[in-house]
């Protein structure tokens, strides 16, 4: 007769025994401590601990245990499977924070290493310079204008008041081009691009002409800390109905205040050029001292003023000369050297710095201005 086998011992048992159970743990945790890494440790999780690892397949077994033996088989497998469970997690967790510092190393960013890019470069201040006094004008109204560098005589002198024996042309120490009797100059200043403006366009109550024009010039000057033989100027002109000496003050104010800030404004000084009358040379309240303690300052050297261009009203000869009415109109003109503007705006203590092209220069210069 058969009954409840009573006798059976579940450590015999192959799948179950304790011997059994004891070695798939042992080799479970064995594996698990070796992982050297998450990957390997998922493979040791799948093979120890997965559905067909020999804890799993005896945990299957208890099923088919008389139901006495299967109580004390369940625990000897509960322990054992929850033994490898607790040591796969802590593995995990050790890896992982492994894993992470790994991660933290192999793909650190060291930013003071040098840069392989090829240097951006950037453009030189002069061109930045000249195109910041544009902006100021367009920004109102006016029109940019160029001219050739290489100039008729007669736009750079004659049309300009300064006929031929007039003592003034000494004053501009002029390049001229062979042969003399082409009459042609390197031209000594910005103004024949004002002879040309008013030539070219003429004038009307609806198209007043207002002007801007940035330019190369010439002079056979030495070539030092404050001299070259080329440089640059800025030239305006304006021709418009009852212009007067206030317009003009009011427009290099504003020009002033554009390039060094608010509160900055100029001055006029009794001056002589044959194109204007009357005349006045035009300084700038220094941008740094204001004028207040200026004997320390190393940018006015101490004069609370800035020497900055000449202006003055159009003389009426010009614009007869260059077609203008003058009884019905009349106009200002001022001219200015950008490169000595830019050397005492950034500081420069060397006029050359400014044409030698040395990158180092052009990148501490150019970016901003
Ligand atoms: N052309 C003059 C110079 O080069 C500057 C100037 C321009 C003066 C316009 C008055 C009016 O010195």
């Amino acid at each position: 007769m058969s009954g409840p086998n009573t006798d059976f011992d579940p450590v015999e048992v192959a799948a179950v025994s304790p011997a059994e159970l004891e070695a798939a743990r042992d080799a479970a945790l064995a594996a698990i401590a070796a992982a050297p890494d998450l990957e390997a440790l998922k493979a040791v999780r799948s093979e120890h601990a997965g559905d067909r690892s020999p804890l799993a397949l005896a945990n299957r077994e208890i099923g088919a245990l008389p139901p006495q033996a299967r109580k004390e088989a369940g625990q000897r497998i509960g322990q054992a499977r929850g033994a490898v469970n607790q040591a796969l997690a802590a593995r995990q967790a050790v890896l992982e924070v492994e894993n992470e510092a790994r991660i933290l190393v192999e793909e650190a960013v060291d930013v003071t290493l040098p840069t392989d890019r090829d240097p951006v470069g950037a453009r030189h201040p002069l061109t930045t310079g000249a195109e910041l006094i544009a902006d100021i004008f367009v920004a109102m109204g006016w029109e940019v204008a160029e001219g050739p560098v290489i100039e008729a005589e007669w736009l750079n002198f004659d049309a300009l008041n300064l006929g031929p024996d007039h003592p003034a042309r000494t004053m501009q120490d002029t390049f001229w081009t062979a042969p003399a009797d082409n009459h042609l100059v390197l031209r000594t200043h910005t103004s024949p691009v004002q002879a040309r403006t008013m030539l070219a366009r003429g004038v009307t109550d609806e198209a007043p002409i207002y002007v801007v024009c940035p330019g190369r010039v010439f002079r056979t000057d030495e070539y030092d800390a404050t001299h070259s033989p080329m440089f640059h100027q800025v030239e305006g002109l304006a021709i418009d109905k009852d212009i007067s000496m206030a317009h003009l003050k009011g427009t290099l104010d504003h020009f002033a205040a554009q390039m060094f800030g608010d509160g900055i404004t100029t001055r006029f000084r009794p001056s002589y050029f044959p194109f204007t009358e009357p005349s006045a040379e035009v300084d700038l309240i220094c941008f740094v001292c204001r004028g207040v303690d200026s004997d320390a300052c190393r940018t006015c050297r101490g004069e609370g003023w800035i020497e900055w261009g000449g202006c003055g009203i159009v003389n009426p000869r010009v614009l007869q000369a260059c077609g203008i009415d003058s009884s019905k109109y009349s106009g200002f003109a001022f001219g200015m050297g950008i490169d000595r503007t830019l050397m005492f705006r950034h500081g420069l203590e060397d006029l050359r710095t400014l044409f030698e092209g040395d990158v180092r220069f052009t990148t501490a210069f150019g970016s901003e201005l």
